[in-house]
């Protein structure tokens, strides 16, 4: 047994529900709290003074000075695994470039497929290595990773294996989810269907025979895949038993309600939602993903996260950090920005980075401190949790525990 504290206060996240709107009222904040660990999860989280009467054999590890702790984030929704840098879309998108434009002159989705095809394995897993090590730095244990940038039997499997290989190399917990149907390649012959189909034979087939994936994500948009063969595609990949999330209503609505159709996990951008398929959503146990990091590197409007949570709605946080959308890979920053354009609470930002966006990933074991749960925790140089929002990301993490184990930032 181990103790941990003691804390200016911890933010627990008991008994705050699944979904829906929540008040900060509702937080449990423990003040002069201690965190008591047995081997990779929480004994108890308690007042600091009655733990050490408690438990006079644990193992003391005692925090000077004014510190917080909050359950770790989870991240359900990045593309890090990827070769190369779209700094030129971006400035031209700037300069007021359209997409077709910017595809033209060589950018896009397709130039970051290009790059990744063309990195070795070990360019491309000692940068996702890098961008991992950035977002447990920011307080981040948990990390979903899509593939998505090889679009080819031989890529995919690269990218997957590469995501494999660094799980080998970091005590963060890697999620890997096939995006094969990111976009059909410019190189393929045949039409979006035999691309699907391509998928369907090619590809998962290996990917479960290595089992690199256990989710299957597509892009369902005008630019990618309809909304017909999406779902076609999405229940044969169920039919092979994995779980699906659905890149949904980024530009245009309608896919969403797909997404809940076929009873997906999550249903991730949604900045095109309409009203009614808000309600939709809100009613079903598909988890709505905002990203904001999107919005801010397209200067696209936010997904409408205060209405979908007033609905009922699950309501899940995460950065979509990729190479061309969303460069930035800031959650922190993303999800406080977030929050002042959509009037969420301080509560409802930290349920949709913690429990809820782990969630959306299936796992119900992290999130909240409290008895049984993994001893996942990050801890703050503040006196007031408050703060973290407050300062925009620019407050950093000082310690993050994996495990009940301490990673040096
Ligand atoms: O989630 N929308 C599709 N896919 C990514 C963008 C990928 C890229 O631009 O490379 C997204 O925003
Ligand atoms: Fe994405």
């Amino acid at each position: 047994m181990k103790l941990i504290g003691p804390f200016k206060q911890i933010v627990t996240l008991s008994n705050l529900p699944l979904r829906g709107k929540l008040s900060d009222e509702q937080l449990e904040i423990i003040i002069d709290g201690g965190i008591l660990i047995n081997n990779n999860t929480i004994e108890k989280v308690g007042a600091f003074e009655e733990l050490i009467a408690e438990n006079q054999f644990a193992d003391l590890e005692k925090i000077e000075g004014e510190y917080i702790a909050l359950p770790a984030f989870t991240d359900s929704h990045t593309h890090i695994c990827f070769g190369g840098n779209r700094a030129n879309d971006f400035a031209m998108r700037n300069a007021g470039k359209t997409y077709l434009e910017i595809a033209e002159s060589g950018g896009g989705i397709w130039s970051s497929v290009q790059h990744t095809r063309e990195a070795s394995e070990e360019e491309l897993l000692k940068t996702l290595v890098e961008r991992i090590n950035f977002l447990i730095s920011l307080g981040i244990t948990t990390i979903e990773i899509k593939s998505g940038y090889g679009l080819d039997v031989e890529n995919e499997l690269k990218m997957l294996r590469m995501i494999k290989r660094a799980q080998e190399q970091t005590k963060a917990m890697l999620v890997p989810t096939c995006l094969s149907a990111h976009l059909k390649p410019r190189d393929f012959e045949g039409d979006n269907q035999e691309y699907l189909n391509y998928i369907i034979t090619k590809i998962l087939p290996k990917v479960k025979e290595e089992s690199l994936a256990k989710r299957v994500d597509i892009f369902i948009e005008k630019s990618a895949f309809q909304p017909e063969e999406s779902k076609a595609f999405l229940l044969k990949t169920k039919e092979l038993g994995f779980e699906i999330t659905v890149h949904a209503d980024q530009f245009t609505p309608g896919s969403s309600r797909i997404a809940v159709e076929v009873g997906a996990r999550s249903a991730d951008h949604l900045e095109a939602t309409i009203d009614e398929d808000i309600e939709f959503i809100a009613q079903s146990d598909t988890v709505a993903t905002a990203l904001p990091g999107a919005s801010l590197g397209l200067g696209e409007k936010f997904t409408p996260a205060r209405k979908l949570l007033d609905a009922g709605a699950i309501l899940a946080i995460a950065s979509d950090w990729n190479p061309g959308s969303a460069p930035m890979g800031n959650l922190i920053t993303q999800a406080s920005i977030l929050a002042t354009y959509q009037k969420l609470t301080t509560a409802e930002v930290l349920a949709g980075i913690t429990f809820r966006s782990a969630y959306a990933l299936g796992l119900e074991d992290r999130g909240r401190l409290e008895h049984g749960l993994k001893a996942d925790f990050v801890v703050f140089k503040t006196n007031n949790f408050q703060n973290i929002l407050y300062n925009q990301g620019s407050l950093n993490a000082e310690k993050v525990y994996i495990n009940g184990e301490k990673w040096e930032i």
